[in-house]
Order: C-alpha cells, then sequence, then structure tokens
C-alpha cells in the first residue's frame, strides 16, 4: 500500500454545544462523517482508511458502514487531536514509508479531485504538504477589552486545512517528539523538526464543521456538490 487515509473522530465537539459528537451530527441524513468517509472513499489512490474513535464510542456500531470496503476502524483516540492521529498511526497495519492522508472527521465537503491533485504532487515530495487556503481577510490583533491593537499583515499567510500528508514513520517520530498543546495540525510537528512542508491550494468549500451554522453550510455545499455534478 502507498497511500492510506487516517480520519480522527474521537472528537467531542464541546463548540457545538451539543450532547452528540459533531462526528455524528446529522448532516442531509447521514451521520456528518459518513459524508467525510463518502469523499475519501472516492480517491482512488487512497488503499486503505482508518477511522480513530475514542475507546467509549457509543455511536460507530449503530450505523451500517458496510458500503465503504476499504474502512479499518481503530479505537485508541486520545485526549487531544495530536494524540487521537499518534495512537491511528501506531495502530494502522501499514508501511513506515506509506503516505498517512490525515484529514479531519469534521471536514465533509471535500472534493476527492483535490486528493488526487494533492497526491500527485507530493508523491515524490521529500517531507510532503497541506491543503491550504490564502488567508482573505484583514487581520486585526485583539487589545484590551477586544479594542484593536494593530492591523496584522496577511502576506504570506494561509489557512491550513486537511488532509496533509506525510510518511508515516516520520510523521509518527515528529508528533511523538513535539506532542503537545502547539502542535494543533500535522504539519506543526514537522515544522518543529526543520522541515517545511509543501502548502497544496485548497479550497474555500473543504469547510470545518465547528459550530452550529457550520453545519447548515456544509449542506448547502453538499446540496450543491450534488445538484451540479
Ligand atoms: O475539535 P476540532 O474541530 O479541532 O477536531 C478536529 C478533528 O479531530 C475532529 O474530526 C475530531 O473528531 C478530531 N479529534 C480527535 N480526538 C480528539 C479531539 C479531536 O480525533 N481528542
Amino acid at each position: 500500500m502507498n497511500c492510506f487515509a487516517l480520519v480522527p473522530a474521537a472528537g467531542s465537539g464541546a463548540r457545538m454545544g451539543a450532547a452528540t459528537p459533531k462526528q455524528y451530527l446529522d448532516l442531509l441524513g447521514k451521520p456528518l462523517i459518513w459524508h467525510t468517509l463518502h469523499a475519501l472513499s472516492a480517491v482512488p489512490e487512497i488503499a486503505r482508511i482508518c477511522v480513530v474513535i475514542s475507546a467509549g464510542d457509543e455511536w460507530w456500531d449503530s450505523y451500517d458502514w458496510s458500503a465503504f470496503d476499504r474502512l479499518q476502524v481503530l479505537r485508541c483516540g486520545g485526549t487531544s487531536r495530536a494524540e487521537s492521529v499518534l495512537n491511528g498511526l501506531q495502530a494502522a497495519e501499514v508501511d513506515d514509508a506509506d503516505w498517512a492522508l490525515v484529514h479531519d472527521a469534521a471536514r465533509p465537503c471535500l472534493d476527492p479531485h483535490m486528493v488526487s491533485a494533492m497526491i500527485a504532487e507530493l508523491q515524490d515530495d521529500a517531507v510532503g504538504g497541506i491543503l491550504a487556503v490564502p488567508v482573505a481577510d484583514t487581520l486585526k490583533r485583539a487589545g484590551v477589552c477586544d479594542r484593536i491593537a494593530c492591523t496584522e499583515s496577511r502576506d504570506g499567510l494561509w489557512q491550513a486545512q486537511t488532509p496533509q500528508m506525510f510518511r508515516r514513520g516520520a510523521l509518527i517520530d515528529a508528533i511523538a517528539a513535539y506532542i503537545g498543546p502547539d502542535i494543533t495540525d500535522e504539519a506543526s510537528a514537522l515544522e518543529k523538526q526543520g522541515h517545511s512542508p509543501q502548502l497544496v491550494m485548497g479550497s474555500p468549500w473543504n469547510i470545518k464543521v465547528t459550530y452550529p451554522q457550520d453545519l447548515k453550510l456544509a449542506a448547502l455545499i453538499l446540496h450543491g456538490a450534488v445538484v451540479n455534478g
């Protein structure tokens, strides 16, 4: 196997304010993560999709996942995203040289063609890279009582998305060495080691569902994708 997807899905989704973790919230009649897995399943280069859920997950088994033939469920989620990713990478039965494409369960609007293009761009890269989009808005730094302290330059700033694509062995080493609050994505662990992962143009549609209104936006994006083919 050369490329596999690792989907961290062990979060509680506290910012959604719902009792059900966000990966299982209803999105167009299916749990949110179903759409994420559907998109990854449509990427022919991905040989296996490993989903990391928490050991105490009460929701996963109540759904029928038989439509996804390349799925492997790993019940080893951790207390942070980085820990879930690290545990999942270690548990996945793949080679260290295989490319891991780590993708948030909470990004259900992923375009499979964009993932294929990313794999084509990075498969011979020495480090790997991530989907990201250039920052479009003007950035303000907050001062006291949310008064604006200054305007920050957005020159050269990108917003990180997922998938993030790195060799499995290298990613395990990097996360294990630097795991902590600073490691909010895979690339940041590689950066701490002195590497410069490649920025690959992502899409504004590849949103991460974090707040309740994001769920409505995701439904609109997915519905548009269905209507427009
Ligand atoms: O909370 P946030 O939106 O940053 O989570 C991003 C992804 O990481 C989600 O798919 C979530 O389920 C996952 N996660 C995890 N284990 C944690 C926390 C988050 O797998 N402990």
